[in-house]
């Protein structure tokens, strides 16, 4: 922490008043701590107090104090490009909701949209249980973690109101500790900035008639997590996405196909350019032979539709790819198939595969989890244990950052 610096923002709860502990803890550390407090805050833990621990003075208000030895008019602007990261704690339900829509109408808000990117947020949200829980806080929170923010969730406990449950902020040893995790973790520069990264995600539809289609379960989380953490280390990410209900990272160039035929279209113009590419998406493998533009009509007793294969999209990468460029896929199996997917790193001329069991509780379509092993052409097998796409997409992004620099050598 060690000349670190560090913007606590503090908003109006009650958890406030571990915040001035956590101040000292930093400065004990060697940070230089500066507080933004907003009004709400102030009813909970005074600006005095937090002057004295953080040896500055405590930001507030955006308009500045026009006496006349203040010369710093601009402070909501240089506190933001000063700061190596920013912690708010406790974070309100309605600080939270200020964040998530951008507005600034104070030091803290401000900050929040001033700070240089790449800078980590850390967020903790405390208030009652059932305001958490609700609709609106969660939506929140969820733009918010979109947008890189890492959100440290409350933990269990007695709370103010006497009710025991979820809602507590974490002791200031434990925000510490999150703090110089995020600091590490994004002071390490990634081989992966300024690389493009391109990502197929989602399932594709393939059309029997106007209203008809075949497709499958995938809902393109897992591709739409590498895209967020790739761009959080650097990377350029373009993601061709088949139909999903995911809302789109933001810094990514999103393109929405629905067929496979269109998913290798639009991959194809990036084949040459590209760095990396990683086949996410569940592209169907075989589509009907003829589609109809109108309404089958559904007289006969039964029916038959033929079925013609789909272009292998990542093997025909696989196929023209050159030396520096790197192709990644993934082996969906329904019983242990190692062996499976070991075929097809070597079939589809793959560097890594990400294998998977498809089991619909823990990983596979649908679910927020997985369970891969990663199995590298020249080289590591690592089986990862069961953790959230987030968690996987970061460690299959470790896997390529390990292999990117034998091929760009
Ligand atoms: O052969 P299989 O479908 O199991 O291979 C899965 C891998 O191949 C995934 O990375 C998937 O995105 C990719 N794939 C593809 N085009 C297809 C079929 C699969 O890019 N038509």
């Amino acid at each position: 922490m060690k000349g670190k610096n560090i913007i606590v923002g503090i908003s109006g709860g009650i958890a406030a008043y571990k915040t001035p502990q956590f101040v000292r803890l930093l400065k004990k550390r060697g940070a230089n701590v500066r507080v933004a407090l907003t009004e709400g805050g102030s009813r909970f833990v005074s600006e005095l107090s937090l002057a004295t621990v953080s040896g500055e003075p405590v930001y507030r208000s955006i308009f500045p104090a026009t006496d006349t030895r203040n010369t710093d008019f601009t402070s909501h602007i240089s506190l933001g490009e000063w700061a190596d990261a920013f912690v708010i704690a406790p974070a309100t339900a309605h600080t939270l909701a200020k964040l998530a829509a951008g507005l600034c109408d104070d030091m803290l808000s401000t900050c929040f949209i001033t700070l240089r990117p790449n800078k980590p947020v850390l967020i903790f949200p405390a208030m009652d249980g059932q305001m958490f829980l609700s609709p609106s806080v969660q939506r929140n929170i969820k733009t918010l973690a979109d947008q890189g923010c890492h959100i440290i969730n409350p933990e269990s406990g007695e709370l103010a109101s006497g009710q025991c449950g979820l809602g507590r902020m974490p002791e200031p040893e434990s925000i510490l500790t999150a703090l110089e995790y995020a600091l590490q973790t994004t002071s390490q520069r990634s081989v992966l900035e300024g690389k493009l990264v391109v990502i197929t995600a989602g399932p594709t539809r393939e059309k029997i008639d106007g209203v008809r289609f075949i497709s499958n379960y995938s809902s393109g989380k897992m591709g739409f997590a590498l895209a967020r953490a790739a761009v959080q280390r650097g990377a350029n990410v373009t993601l061709i996405t088949g139909p999903v209900h995911l809302a789109t990272p933001a810094g990514i160039e999103r393109i929405d196909v629905e067929s496979a035929a269109e998913m290798h279209a639009a991959a194809r113009s990036f084949f040459v350019d590209c760095d990396i590419f990683i086949g996410a998406a569940a592209v169907a493998d075989y589509r009907p032979a003829l589609s109809f533009d109108g309404k089958m009509k559904k007289d006969a007793e039964e029916m038959t539709i033929t079925l013609i294969k789909n272009p292998d999209i990542i093997a025909d990468f696989g196929k023209q790819k050159k030396h520096r460029q790197l192709a990644v896929g993934f082996a969906l199996e329904t019983e242990s198939g190692l062996g499976f997917a070991q075929q097809k790193l070597i079939d589809k001329n793959l560097d890594l595969i990400a294998f998977n069991i498809f089991n619909r509780k823990t990983s596979g379509f649908e679910v927020d989890t997985n369970v891969l092993t990663l199995i590298a052409r020249d080289g590591f097998t690592i089986e990862l244990p069961l953790l959230t796409k987030d968690d996987a997409a970061g460690k299959l992004l470790d896997a390529i950052e390990k292999l990117l620099p034998q091929k760009q050598l």
